[in-house]
């Protein structure tokens, strides 16, 4: 079977390794998991996040990443090859998941850049509530949208080793150091403690255990390991046969568990310890950009130093993120109508940048994106990928075992994708479903 027909490879293990653990640190790491945390009480949350992550992400993981090397093609393909024509289709829902993904994702890491270069060269804003108000939509918003989308697609243009892995293996290293760096400062400021206890010691695990937040703590999971659209899946499509897949799930999820974990470590008691532990408790998606700047603020030059290179993190992450997203549709384009890199990339980058216009120009249109996103593509498209695999394709075992040997716990896997996922899956999306609609026409009342 010529499946490997000439397609690139990756450069180094490493290289790979650094190019997904970028695709899965991101926003979803250093902005989304504080702020879920804040808003569903702390340590609770992280606890069910936790247990989500390992016994439902991570075997999609590996799922994802057993279709995408053996099939070596992007999602429709990939899809078409192991399951026949009809399975193109979801191929195609991940398409068009990465494109609403990516053009949101894009307004966020504006907002990001901005932060970045301010803090750098001018300062963080007196009024961090009317700052926000006045970047996060509009005119400006849609700039920085533009200036963001357009440097991704640059490295994206550049192809798989010399734009995206050569990218990664430079970036993803230092953000570590920094994030990391951060922490270690947040612990020397005085009255952090209580933010470590929030963050750490959960009173009562059994009062936060509602469908709202599992499903909550399932999406995150998914958003944060780029599970459910194909991304992890367009990544090991680049992968030698020889890759021990296996390890490389369990390497990539324990580093962007750790990226969350440690941003925690910096946000929460950097926010306690500067008396702003109320705003945390009504946490939505623009608060992390209203208090940390507050917290920078009252922090005078240090403040201003940490804070530039907190953002400049959030930059990095969102960018290895965001050429993720935007590789599954360039690659699915490049398959299908056989275009070349460059000129899928300019296309398709058009489209997603033009897509991203109303998010820019309107908060709520933003915040349904990412709420229809993830409760509905994401956590719908691991079901519809653990069913794939679970059910349709004929051997996965054999295709995780070529690169690792024969794992005792492969045909527990195969159970988990079969039983385990689909049915817990199935149920949250039962609710979670209809009140994600209802939130969505909620936000434009
Ligand atoms: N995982 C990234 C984050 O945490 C976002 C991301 C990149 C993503 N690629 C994805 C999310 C694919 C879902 C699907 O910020």
């Amino acid at each position: 079977m010529s499946v490997h027909r000439g397609r690139e490879h990756w450069r180094s293990r490493f290289g790979f390794l650094m190019a997904a653990i970028g695709s899965a640190v991101g926003l979803g790491n250093m902005w989304r998991f504080s702020y879920l945390t804040a808003e569903h009480g702390g340590a609770a949350f992280v606890l069910l996040y936790v247990l989500m992550l390992f016994f439902i992400a991570v075997p999609i993981l590996l799922a994802e990443m057993v279709i995408g090397r053996g099939a070596a093609r992007g999602p429709v393909q990939a899809l078409g090859f192991f399951g026949g024509r009809a399975w193109k289709s979801l191929g195609a829902v991940f398409v068009a998941a990465g494109f609403v993904i990516a053009s949101y994702y894009s307004v966020i890491a504006g907002w990001t850049l901005r932060y970045t270069l301010e803090a750098i060269f001018i300062g963080f804003a007196d009024d961090p509530v009317g700052h926000f108000t006045r970047i996060s939509s509009g005119g400006e918003a849609l700039a920085w949208h533009l200036i963001f989308m357009a440097g991704s697609l640059w490295i994206v243009a550049n192809g798989v080793t010399g734009g995206i892995e050569r990218t990664a293996v430079i970036v993803m290293p230092l953000l570590f150091l920094v994030v990391c760096g951060l922490a270690v400062y947040a612990a020397t400021l005085p009255g952090a403690g209580p933010g470590y206890a929030y963050y750490l010691n959960a009173e009562d695990y059994f009062a936060i255990f509602s469908p709202a937040v599992l499903a909550d703590a399932a999406g995150q999971a998914f958003f944060s390991l780029s599970l459910g659209m194909g991304a992890m899946l367009t990544y090991a499509s680049y992968l030698e046969r020889t890759t021990n897949l296996p390890l490389q799930s369990g390497m990539i999820a324990v580093a962007d568990f750790a990226i969350a974990f440690i941003a925690g470590l910096v946000v929460f008691p950097l926010l306690f310890a500067l008396g702003l532990a109320q705003d945390v408790s009504e946490s939505t998606l623009g608060a992390l950009f209203i208090t940390l700047p507050k917290a920078f603020l009252e922090l005078g030059l240090v403040g201003r130093a940490i804070g530039a290179l907190f953002f400049a993190a959030l930059v990095v992450g969102a960018l290895t993120s965001l050429i993720s997203l935007l590789e599954v549709v360039v690659a699915s384009t490049i398959d299908i109508v056989d275009w070349d890199r460059r000129r899928a990339t300019i296309v398709t980058g058009i489209a997603a940048a033009a897509l991203g216009v109303p998010a820019a120009i309107h908060l709520p249109v933003l915040d349904a994106m990412d709420q229809v996103a993830t409760h509905i593509l994401l956590i719908g498209g691991g079901l519809a990928l653990a069913v794939f695999t679970g059910w349709r394709m004929e051997d996965p075992e054999s295709e995780v075992a070529l690169g690792a040997g024969h794992y005792f716990w492969l045909p527990l896997w195969r159970r988990i994708l079969r039983y385990a996922v689909p049915v817990v899956l199935g149920l949250l999306m039962l609710q979670s479903v209809p009140r994600t609609i209802a939130n969505v026409i909620a936000l434009f009342d």
